[in-house]
């Protein structure tokens, strides 16, 4: 059978399903003339991935385009079936975040024996040829500028320390983690190397501080551990937290044991993604910087790549080295991240429209 026989019989079989469908996903699917694109986000449990779902269906659906929209709450295997089914009812164009980068390999090679393109949002795609486009922001940079924030808000051009800092990694099986942290060491390493900067519990490789699927609550177990065996006599003064919802469930921990008081003030604590509960917590003074990706920007972005694959046009791309798959090296389009503390928030977020004052009251 020839791809496009079986892409034939698969649009055939989506005509069927979708006379008599009913159940989940239905809600999330629409129709358009210009083709239908598969959506297959993570999870529903952190806002952003809902804002970016949001923003790309109506994104794609004023530009013609019809969509099928699925979370798969963090378990592999739904995410995997999510896909073979977008693929099954004719999905043109499939749109994925990975929840594990390196498990859709199978799946791919579905979608190509059906001729079905793949862009890669904001998480690569590893270990397989069958990834086309990558869309994302520039993750080295985002850890960059959590570092960076750590090193001027301690002041670590002119003050000797040592100051006391603990380090969290995100997800390990998410390629942006390891750009997070590799950006935020570029710039925190020399620090802890010339002994301005002291992580008392030894712990600072990818493998010790990874985060398992960006959990806040397993990054607050973690925060209680080390507070326990290493702060009993000394304050931390710096969290390197790669992701708001690890922030807050490190500030959890913190504040259990009495942080947040004038004698004895919350750390230095970075994060992503200004989520309305973490920028909340920086209105508030607890968390004190995150990194903004508009998500709307990623959402563009992709449509634009989106609409220029399947008019056979050239889709544009700034960036044809950094990302490697370990199969190929996908080409990308990497937005830039911005970083935001108390100082900027209204100007950025609310000042570009992203929030409303009332969303972060
Ligand atoms: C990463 C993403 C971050 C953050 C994190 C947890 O892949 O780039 O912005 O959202 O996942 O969801």
């Amino acid at each position: 059978m020839t791809p496009r026989t079986t892409k034939a019989l698969a649009l055939l079989g989506a005509a069927l399903l979708l006379t008599g469908c009913g159940g989940v996903g239905d809600a999330a699917r629409s129709e358009g003339e210009a083709g239908t694109v598969g959506i297959a986000m993570p999870t529903q449990s952190s806002e952003r991935w809902i804002n970016d779902g949001q923003n790309m269906v109506a994104e794609f659906e004023a530009r013609g385009f019809g969509t099928d929209l699925q979370y798969a709450e963090d378990v592999v295997e739904d995410q995997v079936s999510q896909i073979e089914n977008m693929i099954t009812r004719g999905a043109d164009v499939l749109v994925i975040a990975a929840i594990d980068g390196e498990a859709l390999g199978d799946v791919l090679d579905m979608a190509a024996s059906s001729d079905i393109p793949v862009i890669a949002y904001d998480r690569l795609i590893r270990g397989s040829e069958n990834v086309d486009y990558y869309a994302t922001f520039d993750n080295f940079e985002v850890g960059v500028l959590q570092g960076q924030y750590i090193v001027d808000a301690l002041d670590l051009e002119n003050e000797e320390g040592p100051f006391n800092i603990e380090l969290f990694g995100g997800s390990p099986d998410d390629n942006n983690a390891y750009f997070f942290y590799d950006g935020a060491m570029s710039v925190l390493q020399p620090h802890i190397d010339d002994g301005t900067l002291e992580v008392r519990s030894g712990q600072t490789s990818m493998e010790q501080i990874a985060t398992q699927r960006w959990d806040g609550s397993i990054a607050q177990s973690r925060m209680d551990n080390l507070l326990s065996a290493h702060y009993s006599s000394e304050d931390v003064d710096a969290v390197l937290s790669p992701y708001d919802g690890i922030s807050l469930g490190v500030i959890e921990s913190l504040r259990a044991v009495g942080y947040g008081t004038e004698s004895k003030p919350l750390p230095v604590v970075t994060g992503q993604d200004a989520e309305a509960a973490s920028v909340k917590s920086i209105i508030a003074g607890e968390q004190t910087q995150t990194v903004f990706k508009d998500t709307r920007a990623l959402a563009t972005q992709t449509v634009d790549m989106v609409e220029a694959l399947l008019a056979g046009e050239e889709v544009p791309v700034n960036d044809t080295e950094t990302y490697d798959n370990g199969v190929k090296v996908v080409p990308s389009y990497l937005l830039e991240p911005v970083s935001v503390d108390v100082d900027n928030y209204h100007d950025v977020l609310i000042g570009s429209g992203y929030y409303e004052e009332s969303d972060l009251q």
